[in-house]
Formats: C-alpha cells, structure tokens, sequence
C-alpha cells in the first residue's frame, strides 16, 4: 500500500529549522522561522507564562477531557482580547469563540467549516501568503484565489491593484487578510485601507477571513485589532483565526482560537453545533495547557500586566532592531535602500534579494532565511549583527 509514495522536499520554513539546528558553524544566524528571539538569541518562556505554569502544576486537580470546544473562560477572555469588551457585548448571540490547537489547528477547522457551509466557496489570499495557507486550506477541498498584495520594487502595499482584483469577490467568496504584522512581508494595511475593504466587503457581500497570529507585536495590543474591531462591528458575517504562539510566546503547545460571528443569532446553534462536529472529526478535543496558561494570565490583573509588559519589551526590541539593521547597512556603505524595513511590522521582512543570493547566505556563511528572501527580523542581535551586515554586503556585491 505505500509503495508507491514519493518523498516531499522539506517544509520551506520548518526545514530551515532543523537545517539551522544541525549546522555547526559558530556563527550561524537563524532568520528562518518565526519565533521570537532575546538578545541572547533565545525564545525565553514570558515571566507570566512561568507563574501561570507554577499556579495551574499546584492547583489543577483533574486531567479529565475539556470537549471539542475547549474551556470556555479562555473562549471568552481570548475574544475580549481580539474584540474589546464592549464589542463583544455587542455581538451577544452573534458570536462564537472556540479553542483550537494552535493557529493552524483554528484555520484547518475554519477551512472545514466554510466547506461544510459552501462547498463551492473560494478563498482570496494575498501574493505573498504565509506559504502554509495555500496548503492548510486548500487541503479542506476550498478553492484558492490570490489577489496582488506587496509591490517588491517599491517595497508597499499595491492596495489600488488589491482592491481591483477584489471587486470579483462576491457573496460565495471569503477574502483573507492578515491583522497585523504581514507575514511575509511586514506591510500593514493602513487604518483608511481597512475601512475601504469594509466598505467593499459589504458592497460585493464577500465574508471577510482574518489571521491574526501576531496581536501585540506590531503596534500595541488595541492598535494591531482596528481592522479586526472594525470588521466585527461592521459586517454581519466575520471568521477569525488567531494564535497564541507568538504573542505569548506558547509555540509548541498549540494554542489557538477560531472566532465565527453570524448575521443572526438564529444561525449560531448550527454553527458552534457544526464547528464542535469538525472538530471532534479531526482532533477530537484540544489540548489544554497552553489555554490554561493563557486563561489564567488574562484573568488575574497582576499576570495579564507582567505579560503586557514583556510583550511590550519584545515589540520595542522588534522596531529597535529594524531601526539598527538599517542604519547599520548604511554606515557599512552599502547603497541599496532598506528603509522600507523601518517602516514594516511585526517580525518579517523580505530582503529583497534573489534565491540565488538567499542560497549564498545558508551556504557560505550559515545564515538561514526564507527562499523568498523573508527575513525573522527578531533573529537579528548585537552579537550577531556585524557577521550579518558584513556576509550581507559581500552577496550584494557579487550580485
Ligand atoms: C512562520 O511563518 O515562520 C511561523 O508562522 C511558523 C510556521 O509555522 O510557519
């Protein structure tokens, strides 16, 4: 029976991490996968996370399952993140918040959900995508569509072209963007392009799809929501997926949330009814640590603060480390313009320069980076950062 399979090249992105991790040059650079970094190169655990992890390994009294939906207080404190208070008030009966096994657990649910809900529908993504959206959602049988997103020349968003490509979004489609922090290319829709999309959602009937992995690494935690709140309060229909992994610093243990609003509250039944089946379907039930973490830091004032204020730490160190690549790249007297990476969000970048030169970095000098030239911006540090620009410079002469 499985003779006649074929071996897959690695994943473009998980392959760069066990690529980085089985070099040993001493001076090797990890700008690969997206997980935050210190100044010492390390993905440290949060200070809350820590105290949450000793509070829950002293007080948890069962291991007894938590059902396809998850634990409902982390349901609710996560869509009080995402939405603000007030608005999910405004949403009562509209709305439901299910835990799921990270971020990608949340899209492949989502993706399952709209099959079941329009077997026909098709989902716009952005040129660029994160490279694992292609294959998480389309996977679940949905069509995909891509409409023009980032202008590599000019390194901003082609949202004029965006919008033409959208207007044959109609009522059978979903249209996903990004909340914040682009991932790959760091270019944020502006607070005006994010009313003109809802303007445009409502016009053509599109439901609007969010991914949202990144909240509080780009602006602030309210800031990186606007779209997310706008379109929540505007739109009858909203999916929305987000992730715990970056902003609470939980990557492996795989917490996530797919928030689904309806136009009436007579719909929602059937759909928290549909979302639970798929679920059971697929991974029966979540996993709980990381939501037990992640509940009880946004439950008790003094956790939710510490983590707010590493979370800040981490954001500012992400901007200040933009801010020195690019001056650093000018006092080394290299011409090329990167000042588009100052003004980008979040932790990724494109460099902007060919396969053929990201090739040269992972080869000669042990500097891993996306075969799109995306770079983990947080994987840039001061003892690093001379190695860089220097092993930088070099490939971009011999261009
Ligand atoms: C990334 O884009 O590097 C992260 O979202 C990690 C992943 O799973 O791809």
């Amino acid at each position: 029976m499985f003779q006649s399979l074929e071996s897959l090249g690695a994943d473009p992105i998980l392959g760069l991490m066990a690529a980085y991790r089985a070099d040993s040059h001493p001076q090797k650079i990890d700008l690969g996968i997206g997980v935050y970094k210190d100044a010492q190169g390390r993905t440290p655990i949060m200070a809350a996370v820590k105290e949450a992890e000793k509070q829950i390994l002293a007080s948890q009294v069962t291991k007894a399952y938590v059902g396809p939906e998850g634990d409902p207080r982390y349901n609710d404190l996560v869509a009080n993140l995402l939405l603000g208070n007030e608005t999910v008030e405004s949403l009562k009966g509209r709305r439901c918040t299910v835990q799921t096994p990270g971020g990608c657990g949340g899209l492949r649910l989502a993706a399952e959900f709209i099959k079941k809900a329009r077997p026909d529908a098709r989902i716009w993504v952005s040129d660029p995508t994160w490279p694992n959206h292609v294959p998480l959602l389309g996977a679940a049988g949905l069509k995909i569509e891509s409409y023009p997103y980032y202008n590599h020349q000019e390194h901003v968003i082609c949202f004029d072209r965006m919008m033409d490509a959208l207007q044959e979004a109609n009522s059978n489609d979903l249209v996903l963007l990004h909340g914040c922090c682009h991932n790959p290319c760091g270019a944020d829709l502006s607070n005006e392009q994010w009313r003109q999309l809802k303007d445009l959602a409502l016009k053509n009937g599109f439901t609007v799809f969010i991914d949202l992995a990144y909240q509080g690494l780009g602006d602030g935690l309210i800031e990186d929501v606007y779209g997310v709140r706008l379109m929540a309060q505007s739109l009858p229909e909203l999916i929305v997926v987000s992730s715990c992994s970056k902003n609470f610093g939980l990557y492996r243990e795989r917490t996530g949330a797919l928030t689904v609003m309806c136009e009436s509250p007579d719909a929602l039944p059937a759909i928290e009814s549909q979302v639970a089946a798929i679920a059971r379907g697929i991974y029966s039930m979540p996993p709980d640590h990381g939501a037990a973490i992640v509940q009880l830091i946004l439950s008790t004032p003094e956790l939710k603060s510490s983590w707010d204020h590493e979370l800040t730490e981490m954001r500012d160190r992400i901007n200040g480390l933009r801010s020195l690549f690019v001056s650093r790249m000018k006092q080394a007297g290299i011409e090329q313009d990167f000042n588009f990476i100052q003004r980008e969000k979040g932790m990724f970048s494109f460099l902007g320069i060919s396969v053929e030169q990201v090739a040269t970095l992972v080869r000669d000098y042990s500097i891993y980076l996306v075969n799109s030239s995306r770079i983990n911006v947080a994987g840039i540090n001061e003892n690093n950062i001379d190695y860089l620009i220097d092993a930088l410079g070099k490939v971009l002469e011999s261009r």
